[in-house]
């Protein structure tokens, strides 16, 4: 008998809930930076991805407003139709200049710029090499595109050349997060880009948590290791993360662009972004470019962090971004830490397998410019307490070992 797609959805929940690990949305109300009401209670953000405190920033939300009483909400169409407007094409050629790229194109989400980037450029006839821990998002992209893929172990530069290596003369793909989504650390990006040069492969680096923490300005992970468009043909950058926004974009040479304007089907046949989001964006642009202050604030703030947590022997990820995992191994444990921290006032979510390999459950610990110097203090004093007293016993896993593949 046909078996039935909703019972065996069904059931694969349950199986997910008996393992502890069903994932479950919690309603925020009332944002006020890092601050947020959660049923009732005012709590402490440390696990959002605005990591320049820009997403309520008032001069952003007054771009919003402005350019929302000119264009409206909606673009009405896709770019190629007619949603593209002059506050896209505003964004555009900021996000080149920042990045010192020739071309750009907007998609309306990280997501759908890595599928669209991996379905225009490759085929059943191409590779796809990957960081093992590698965003989702490039995992599937490169299955979706129907390429081979071919994993290496992580931020392991001859393992990638190994996996290039296998691939023959099949035209080759190399992607890697330049900051790494659940770990914090950066890619060995002028390893990878010497080793593209080498064997012919096209490096495309996925920048969406170096953007607005990292490099000169700024200006990304990619900018910190002074690669040139020559060296990245193919960067990916996000807007809902330090740009406080929403959306993406990929940026590198005209004929990319002109290339992924033709195929990339996930550009091609979607709703453009709202104008008035691309005009916050194109404000939010300039002042992650320009803010040296606020930049420097948040990197104190990560020193601040790294080194309290280093005074309480808690295992710290090789992360000079903003993202500074707590890897606590096993599930149960992570969940009963975020909660113990929910308890005394913090919200940091408890990120679980599939996100993260078996037995590398965390604390996803995240810090933002908009955090102060108390907050931090505060949060490591929570932490304190959650390791010695509720669930005492530091975190056993090794910070920076990976025992499996996230999906
Ligand atoms: C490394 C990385 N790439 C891509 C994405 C997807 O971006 P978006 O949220 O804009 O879809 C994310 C996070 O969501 C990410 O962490």
């Amino acid at each position: 008998m046909r078996a039935d797609l909703l019972q065996s959805l069904a059931t694969r929940v349950a199986e997910r809930e008996r393992a502890g690990l069903l994932r479950r949305a919690r309603t925020l109300d009332a944002t006020h930076g890092v601050r947020v009401n959660l049923d009732g209670r005012e709590l402490t953000i440390f696990c959002s991805n605005d990591y320049l405190g820009l997403a309520q920033d008032p001069r952003i939300v007054k771009a919003l407003q402005d350019a929302a009483n000119e264009t409206g909400v909606g673009s009405t169409a896709a770019h190629l139709v007619c949603g593209h407007r002059r506050e896209h094409a505003q964004l555009e050629t900021a996000l080149c200049e920042w990045t010192g790229r020739e071309a750009a194109l907007l998609f309306s989400s990280g997501w759908l710029a890595n599928l669209g980037v991996a379905q225009a450029l490759l085929d059943r006839d191409g590779a796809c090499v990957e960081d093992k821990l590698n965003h989702a998002s490039l995992l599937d992209a490169a299955r979706l595109a129907g390429a081979t893929l071919k994993r290496y172990p992580h931020n392991d530069a001859e393992g990638a050349a190994r996996q290039l290596t296998s691939a023959g003369e099949q035209p080759a793909l190399l992607a890697s997060d330049g900051v790494f989504s659940m770990d914090g650390d950066v890619a060995p990006l002028r390893e990878l880009a010497a080793l593209c040069t080498r064997e012919h492969a096209t490096l495309m680096v996925d920048d969406a948590h170096g953007l607005g923490v990292l490099g000169p300005r700024g200006a990304g992970s990619v900018a910190a290791a002074n690669l040139p468009q020559d060296d990245v043909p193919v960067l990916m950058v996000t807007l809902g993360k330090a740009l406080g926004c929403m959306g993406a974009a990929v940026l590198g040479s005209r004929a990319l662009v002109d290339g992924l304007t033709q195929f990339a089907r996930m550009f091609v046949y979607t709703t453009a972004l709202p104008p008035a989001l691309a005009a916050a964006a194109y404000a939010a642009v300039r002042i992650a470019r320009d803010d040296e202050a606020r930049r420097a604030h948040l990197h104190a703030l990560i020193a601040r962090f790294r080194q309290g947590a280093m005074q309480l022997g808690l295992p710290l990820a090789e992360s000079r971004s903003a993202i500074q995992p707590i890897v606590v191994g096993d599930t149960a444990r992570a969940l009963a830490a975020s909660q113990t921290l929910e308890a005394r006032g913090f919200l940091v979510t408890a990120i679980r397998p599939p996100t993260v390999p078996a037995g590398s459950a965390r604390l996803r610990v995240t810090l933002s410019a908009a955090h102060s110097e108390t907050d931090i203090d505060r949060l490591l004093a929570a932490l304190t307490y959650t390791f010695s007293v509720v669930i005492p016993g530091l975190p056993k896993a090794e910070p920076g070992i990976h025992v499996g593949s996230p999906s």
